[in-house]
C-alpha cells in the first residue's frame, strides 16, 4: 500500500478575477518510508496539492488516498495519520511553545503526560530551549520549529509539509533537514514536503516530483533526474556586462543555449570538448574579462528549466 496515492487530481479556483486552474491532472505515488519532493517554483500548485492532500481544499476532480483512505471520504483517519507543518504557520503569541502544543495534542487525544514527553524529546532534537517561553517572543526560526514540533506532536505515519526552512538560517535549516532524515530512520515517518530549493530537494528528498504550471513534469530519483539531462554541458562564466556577452556566445559552436544572470553567463553546449575553445576565444577577442570558469555536468535547476521551459526563480550564482 502506497503512503499517498494521487489519481488525476485537478484543482480550479473560482476567483472573482477569473477561473485559475492550479493543477491540472497530476497523479503520483508515495512510498511508505520515504522523504518525497515535490520542486516547483512559486504558483506551480504546490500549496494546493498539500491543502488537498490534508483535506483542507476539496479537489475538482480526481481523488486522493493516504494509505488506501480516501481523503474526501475518510478524514477523520486521515487526520489520524498526518501531521501538518507548514512555513508560516502562527501560534498563540501570549501562551508559551509548550502550551501552544498541548492544545494540539488534546487535540489528537494525547494524554497530558504523552504530550509532555514528546514536546521534551522533541525540543531537545530541534534544540529549540525556549519552549517554556511565550511563543510571541520566538524568531521566525523558532516558530518554524514549532511548527514542525505540532507537526509531530502525535507521532503521524505521515508529516506533510510546505516550505518549511523558507527563511531560516543555514543552521537551523540544516537541524530540520536533520529531524525530517531522523523521523524517516527510527519512527519510519513518511514525509512529503514542498520547496522551490533545488539543493534541498537534491539533498533530502529519496525521489523528488518536478512540478510547474500545475502539471508534473517528471518524477524520480535526484540522481536518475539529473541523468535525463546528460546529453549535453554546462559552461559557466562568472564576468560584468554578461548581458552583452550572450549575443557573442550564442553565435559559437555547439552552443544550444545561453542563459545570463548577475555577472553569470551560463552556456548549455552540446560537448564542452568541442564549444569551450570557440567561447573563451569569442570572448577574449571582444576585450571581456572573466574572473571565473566552470565546466560541468547539468545541475537539477537545468534539467528542470529543460523539461518544464520554466527556471525555479533562484538566480543562476546561487548554484
Ligand atoms: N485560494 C485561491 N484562489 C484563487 N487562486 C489561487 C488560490 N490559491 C492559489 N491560487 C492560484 O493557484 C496557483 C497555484 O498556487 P499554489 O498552490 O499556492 O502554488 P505554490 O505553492 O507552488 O506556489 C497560482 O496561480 C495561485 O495564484
Ligand atoms: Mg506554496
Amino acid at each position: 500500500m502506497h503512503a499517498i496515492k494521487a489519481r488525476n487530481v485537478v484543482k480550479v479556483y473560482d476567483d472573482p478575477s477569473g477561473r485559475v486552474k492550479a493543477l491540472d491532472g497530476v497523479s503520483f505515488e508515495v512510498d511508505k518510508g520515504e522523504i518525497f519532493g515535490l520542486l516547483g517554483p512559486n504558483g506551480a500548485g504546490k500549496s494546493t496539492l498539500i491543502n488537498m492532500i490534508t483535506g483542507l481544499i476539496s479537489s475538482t476532480s480526481g481523488n486522493i488516498k493516504i494509505f488506501g483512505k480516501d481523503v474526501a471520504t475518510d478524514w477523520y483517519s486521515v487526520k489520524e495519520m498526518t501531521g501538518t507543518c507548514f512555513g508560516f504557520a502562527r501560534f498563540i503569541y501570549f501562551m508559551t511553545g509548550r502550551e501552544n502544543l498541548r492544545f494540539f495534542g488534546y487535540l489528537y487525544d494525547m494524554s497530558d503526560h504523552e504530550i509532555d514527553k514528546r514536546i521534551d524529546e522533541l525540543a531537545q532534537t530541534l534544540r529549540l530551549s525556549e519552549i517554556d517561553s511565550r511563543a510571541g517572543t520566538y524568531s521566525s526560526g523558532m516558530t518554524q520549529k514549532l511548527s514542525l514540533m505540532k507537526g509531530l506532536l502525535h507521532n503521524p505515519k505521515l508529516l506533510l509539509v510546505d516550505e518549511l526552512t523558507v527563511g531560516l538560517d543555514v543552521d537551523a535549516a540544516m537541524n530540520v533537514r536533520n529531524v525530517f532524515r531522523q523521523v524517516q530512520r527510527d519512527e519510519g515517518t513518511t514525509v512529503l514536503l514542498t520547496t522551490h530549493y533545488m539543493q534541498e530537494a537534491n539533498d533530502l528528498c529519496n525521489r523528488i516530483a518536478l512540478i510547474s504550471k500545475g502539471k508534473l513534469y517528471a518524477l524520480d530519483t535526484p540522481k536518475k533526474l539529473k541523468r535525463l539531462a546528460r546529453d549535453y554541458d554546462v559552461i559557466e562564466i562568472t564576468l560584468k556586462q554578461a548581458k552583452k556577452a550572450e549575443a557573442i556566445v550564442r553565435r559559437q559552436k555547439g552552443v544550444l543555449d545561453v542563459f545570463v544572470g548577475k555577472d553569470r553567463l551560463v552556456a548549455k553546449v552540446s560537448s564542452s570538448e568541442k564549444s569551450l575553445q570557440p567561447v573563451i576565444g569569442g570572448l577574449l577577442k571582444k576585450g571581456f574579462m572573466f574572473t571565473n570558469l566552470k565546466v560541468r555536468k547539468p545541475m537539477l535547476e537545468e534539467v528542470f528549466l529543460s523539461l518544464t521551459g520554466q527556471s525555479l526563480g533562484g538566480e543562476w550564482h546561487e548554484f
